[in-house]
């Protein structure tokens, strides 16, 4: 049932470029350079979102910030469902609470839902399985059709939130009137290749095996990134934990120096998500200042960057991407790291200790 993987978490992994063609499949129209997502939601019908989640979800819930705010000018709050259900949140009419889950399980979030429902929120769920408690209780649900997800640590589900989140932000970018149709039809396009561009990132496993090999007996790890890529390193970190039991961390890399810095010696690996975007440089001289101060660097970075080379110590290269969309390449390599680096220290990679596929319980 495997499909001839040893592990759940690498088929899933593998699965991502057939995920995404069913997350993306129908709902791209370059035509008219829209997007059909067929939800009933009228998209006038509010003027600020929350997106509430937990874990790996909210995780694609920030990146859906980024999205939302860049293409539809909407101001957006993304959520941890387990502080928002408790801490009094602003909510009216006027609000559109976007709930993601890959179970449609977890109490925490839908007890969030709840919450902004009482307040008279509109909603919209982005989940993966069908007919599951949340999709039941929201106006409108969008499936992002990922598939079973088996793995406990979360993968194809999370690239494939991230591909709905894009449709979202475009979809009301559109409808708003703030993405014009020369900029919408980029995206569409850049989303097409998605699948393709996915593909070549898992050809590319052996290059992170390798890093894996080099680093796996470390006991800490720091992860980096910028803009819509500090999501990224908050998911890489977070997946290196779950699975391999090490220690983890991720960062803004603009925050760097304000404390976590020190920190930084020959013993601590550093995860830098340095792609190609508005941000590249302000990166770069984050890595910079890491490896001033004798860290080993790790960099994600975009085809045919020979400048990265000379501050980090090992690069794993990703296809190149209009920067909005980069989340959805770079977390591939990321998932790849943990998954490698779990096996080589012996670990459960399906079953890790003291977690659950989905956590019903408070
Ligand atoms: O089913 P959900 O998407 O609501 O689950 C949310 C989190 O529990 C989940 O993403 C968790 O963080 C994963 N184990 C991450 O790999």
């Amino acid at each position: 049932e495997k499909g001839g993987y040893p592990h759940y978490m690498l088929k899933e992994i593998f699965e991502q470029p057939t995920a995404l063609q069913n997350t993306l499949g129908g709902r791209l129209h370059e035509e008219n350079a829209e997007v059909a997502l067929g939800i009933e939601l009228d998209p006038h019908a509010f003027d600020r979102v929350h997106v509430i989640a937990c874990g790996t979800a909210f995780y694609a819930g920030w990146v859906g910030k980024y999205l939302i705010e860049a293409l539809a000018r909407i101001p957006v709050e993304a959520e941890i469902a387990s502080e928002y259900r408790y801490r009094d949140p602003v909510v009216d009419e006027r609000t559109l609470a976007i709930v993601i889950s890959q179970s449609g399980e977890t109490v925490d979030t839908l007890e969030a839902l709840r919450e902004a429902k009482r307040r008279g929120a509109k909603s919209l769920g982005v989940i993966n399985a069908k007919g599951s408690t949340i999709t039941r209780e929201t106006d409108a649900t969008l499936y992002i059709h990922a598939g079973p997800e088996i793995g406990v640590a979360s993968t194809k589900a999370y690239t494939a939130m991230l591909a709905a989140m894009s449709l979202i932000a475009i979809w009301l970018g559109r409808a708003r009137g703030t993405l014009e149709e020369a900029a919408a039809l980029e995206l569409l396009r850049e989303l097409r290749r998605l699948p393709r561009l996915v593909e070549e990132v898992l050809e590319r496993r052996d290059v992170v095996a390798h890093v894996a090999e080099k680093y796996h007996q470390a006991t800490d790890f720091l992860f980096l990134g910028r803009h819509i890529q500090a999501p990224t390193a908050y998911e890489g970190a977070l997946k290196l934990k779950e699975i391999s039991y090490i220690h983890a961390e991720a960062y803004p890399a603009g925050e760097m120096k304000h404390g976590p810095i020190a920190l930084i010696d020959p013993h601590l690996p550093v995860v830098v998500l340095a792609t190609e975007g508005p941000l590249y440089e302000k990166t770069l001289s984050n890595v910079q200042e890491v490896r001033a101060r004798g860290g080993h660097i790790i960099a994600v970075a975009t085809d045919g960057d020979e400048e990265i080379r000379r501050f980090a110590q090992d690069v794993i290269y990703v296809p190149r991407v209009h920067p909005l969309l980069s989340p959805i390449v770079s977390v591939v390599p990321l998932q790849l790291l943990a998954y490698e680096i779990a096996v080589l220290l012996g670990r459960d990679v399906d079953q890790p200790r003291n977690l659950a596929k989905s956590v019903t319980v408070e």
